[in-house]
């Protein structure tokens, strides 16, 4: 009689688990019903991904890395911004060793990080919106501001001391995961 109880209120606890309203599930890399919406994901994170590095690879032609600080502080997070509300949805990036804590991931996309997931990753949200992770690896371009701590300037260093206290995004290598370009779709 006491087991049965107990499994009606593991089975209740369940049932309340999986209709709760903040619950996010992954989604197929070709689940049909979110087809369009992926699509809309890529075309987002191909736009700002290019921009942005348009936008660095001018910085520090012009003025070197410690310049270029300004772009990844100022420009990143505007024109993701701009992206997201020219298309109608929300866009940013973060990583699992972040730089500035402002570019934490939204919730649904936490144990993806975790486990470092490499691959296009998708889920859908209580409204069917999409969310999609998208890996970012480290260029050679990226390390004068993202390698090994002795091998950055004493500039760009000093700059990243006094604006990201709590740096953790150092000490990687070309081709290491160096975050994730993150996509809601409404
Ligand atoms: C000139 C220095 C510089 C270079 C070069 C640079 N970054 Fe960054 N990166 C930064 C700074 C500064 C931030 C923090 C931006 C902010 O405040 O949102 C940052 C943030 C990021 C973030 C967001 C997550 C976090 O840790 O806050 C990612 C992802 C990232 N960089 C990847 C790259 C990649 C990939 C490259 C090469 C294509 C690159 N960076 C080149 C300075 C740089």
């Amino acid at each position: 009689m006491s087991t049965g109880a107990g499994c009606w209120l593991a089975a209740a606890l369940l049932l309340s688990a999986c209709s709760d309203h903040g619950a996010w599930v992954p989604s197929a890399a070709d689940a049909p019903a979110q087809a369009s919406r992926r699509a809309a994901a890529a075309a987002a994170r191909d736009q700002l991904a290019s921009q942005l590095l348009g936008e660095l690879t001018a910085a520090l032609a012009d003025g070197g890395p410690a310049k270029a600080i300004a772009v990844c502080r100022e420009r990143a997070p505007a024109l993701a911004a701009q992206v997201g509300s020219e298309r109608h949805l929300r866009i940013g990036r973060t990583s699992q060793r972040l730089r500035n804590p402002a570019n934490r991931a939204p919730a649904w996309a936490t144990a993806a990080i975790a486990s470092a997931a490499a691959e296009p990753t998708f889920f859908t949200g209580p409204d069917q919106q999409l969310g999609a992770l998208y890996a970012i690896r480290l260029l050679p371009q990226c390390v004068q501001c993202h390698g090994r701590t002795e091998d950055l300037s004493a500039e760009v260093r000093s700059a990243l001391r006094r604006h990201y206290p709590d740096d953790a995004a150092t000490g990687f290598a070309v081709g290491d995961l160096r975050g994730w370009f993150w996509v809601e779709v409404p």
